[in-house]
């Protein structure tokens, strides 16, 4: 098996597309009237969910026309939700088939088949062309990416000078591995995290600049605490992200909890730049 194929398999395990409009309808929610907010608990499928994609809307200078790419877009939510804000297109991109296709159909669910458009792919090997996009981002997607230098450069050619690029990732902490089960691995295969200095570095030498790191760690903890009280008092809401991390769902959050605890793992966003050309 390759790793890609591995790592796919690890995402969309089974009919994810199928378990979302169960759980839809388990919770209440009437697929034909759905609107993006009812989504967000499960489409935004990343530490800290929906608020984390609002805090990142706040520092990226999108404007409405704006094409953008999400790399890693899982099932879309992160894209649906900056297309409507901001009246721009999204392009999404996805290494695991049965997320690109839930992505797709949750899109049509919500009448944004126009303006967010997933396909399958490798972000390593991007089927775009060069300087097409006015932005891009990837959100919890490098902790499973091998080759880092192929995947920043690939990011590097299909945006415009001028862009920006958004990454949020665990990074790799000071102290030990981390304990596994994770969201990204259940055993450690398929992990690729990188120290953060690391990853600035690779990310310069993709010829990205004005690079600022923000240190997330003490607000994810602060989320999984959160989530993980819910869970241990049988009050963990029917319309969650369990329904795409598994049986397993509570055990994987108080390690990724445990692990930044440790200084095992080390949660941070980047913003930076694809230079402008000089005078401009
Ligand atoms: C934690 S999910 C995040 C999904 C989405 N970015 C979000 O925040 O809702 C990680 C996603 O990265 C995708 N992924 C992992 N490696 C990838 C790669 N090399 N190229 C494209 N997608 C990848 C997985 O399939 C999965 O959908």
């Amino acid at each position: 098996m390759t790793d890609a194929q591995a790592i796919s398999d690890h995402w969309g395990n089974g009919d994810v597309y199928s378990r979302i409009l169960e759980a839809m309808r388990q919770a209440g929610i009437a697929p034909e009237t759905v609107t993006i907010e009812q989504l967000a608990p499960v489409d935004h499928f990343h530490a800290r969910g929906f608020q984390a994609t609002v805090e990142l809307a706040e520092i990226l200078p999108i404007h409405a026309g704006d094409r953008l790419l999400d790399i890693g877009c899982g099932i879309g939510g992160p894209a649906r939700y900056l297309a409507r804000r901001f009246h721009c297109h999204v392009d999404g991109i996805d290494i695991t088939p049965p997320f690109v296709e839930a992505a797709n159909r949750l899109s049509a669910l919500v009448g944004m088949q126009d303006a967010v458009e997933c396909r399958l792919g490798d972000g390593q090997t991007l089927p775009y062309g060069d300087a097409t996009f006015d932005g891009g981002y990837a959100q919890h997607v490098t902790m499973n990416v091998p080759d880092r230098g192929a995947f920043f450069a690939e990011a590097f050619r299909v945006l415009k000078p001028g862009a920006f690029f958004a990454l949020t990732e665990h990074g790799l902490g000071e102290v030990g591995p981390p304990h596994h089960p994770v969201p990204w691995s259940k055993d450690g295969s398929g992990a690729y995290l990188m120290r953060p200095e690391d990853t600035v570095a690779a990310l310069e030498r993709a010829g990205f600049t004005q690079i600022e790191v923000t240190d997330t760690g003490e607000r994810y903890l602060q989320s999984y605490r959160a989530a993980i009280a819910l869970a241990e008092t049988g009050q963990a809401p029917v319309f969650g992200l369990h329904i795409l991390l598994g049986k397993e769902a509570l055990q994987i959050v108080r390690n990724t909890a445990r692990n930044i605890e440790e200084r095992r793992t080390h949660p941070v966003q980047i913003l930076c730049h694809k230079p402008a050309p000089a005078g401009s």
